[in-house]
């Protein structure tokens, strides 16, 4: 290898790898001085109080991508809470990927929820119980999207996969370049134990924390995409599946924490559960 190419491999490692700054990759958009960015940009905090939530947004839309974040969740009791982070294209006919963290009373589990959409279209909801307390540490919560698969993760361990079966009439988010959000507000109508729990406002205001934003992903400009097209997979998450080690661990989460999937709830859909759930 001349030491050219090498040196240009590594430039556009360097390009597409490189560990984000706040100040330089997220704008705090909303919750008026709620959201802030410190540490010269290393950690973001959201905050909620009574009058208002906060949430921010990244400056890049990626069409496909790896997204890796740090999160630190509400601690001690966060009932009534939601923090969001997610995926997002624009428009009513959006697609989104989404994690959502319901929080709870102290000691008692945060529910992690997880949706996908495709144009405008969700109902594939499936929530997962952590098998560690979200709140005493960062922990890295990621979304692998290429064109094959949708890869929800937590901490290295995936707990849900999407695949594209669009072939088999399943519609696949893959034409709509989507922004990463994330928010933290109240939603103690529903959130915690089906609302029946309310936020404890005498706590607020409540925190969540955000380190090491990495988007290793193709970004979306001027309606064209920073990845080649003539070699489509120069990037290994752009081909990424699960190895069997990873597979392993996603049947792990399944059975011992997941507490809902659509893909088993036959009341729900009495005509027949939706087609990516029987797919082979
Ligand atoms: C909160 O804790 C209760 C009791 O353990 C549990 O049933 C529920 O799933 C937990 N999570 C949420 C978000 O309600």
């Amino acid at each position: 290898m001349t030491t050219s190419l090498l040196l240009s491999l590594l430039f556009s490692f360097v390009i597409l790898a490189s560990a984000a700054n706040f100040n330089q990759d997220i704008d705090v958009t909303w919750g008026d001085g709620r959201g802030k960015i410190l540490e010269n940009g290393n950690l973001l905090t959201l905050t909620l109080d009574k009058f208002s939530g906060s949430g921010f947004q990244s400056k890049n839309q990626y069409l496909f991508g790896k997204i890796d974040m740090n999160i630190k969740l509400v601690p001690g009791n966060s009932a009534g809470t939601v923090t969001t982070y997610y995926l997002r294209s624009e428009g009513s006919t959006w697609d989104e990927i989404d994690f959502e963290f319901l929080g709870n009373l102290s000691g008692d589990p945060y529910i992690v929820h997880t949706n996908v959409y495709t144009q405008g279209k969700g109902d594939k909801e499936q929530q997962f119980y952590l098998w560690f307390d979200p709140t005493k540490d960062f922990h890295t919560y990621s979304l692998l999207w290429n064109p094959q698969r949708i890869i929800f993760s937590v901490d290295g361990t995936p707990i849900r996969e999407f695949k594209d079966l669009e072939t088999t009439g399943v519609a696949f988010p893959k034409s709509q370049p989507m922004s990463v959000y994330s928010s933290l507000w109240n939603a103690d109508n529903w959130a915690t134990r089906g609302g029946l729990v309310k936020t404890d406002w005498r706590k607020a205001p409540f925190t969540a924390a955000y380190r090491n934003y990495k988007a290793d992903a193709c970004v979306w400009s001027s309606g064209k995409s920073s990845c080649s097209s003539t070699s489509p997979f120069q990037n290994s998450w752009q081909s990424q599946e699960l190895d069997i080690t990873s597979q392993e661990r996603l049947k792990w989460v399944q059975k011992n924490y997941m507490i809902y999937n659509y893909c088993t709830d036959t009341k729900r859909f009495p005509q027949g559960l939706p087609k990516e759930c029987t797919a082979p």
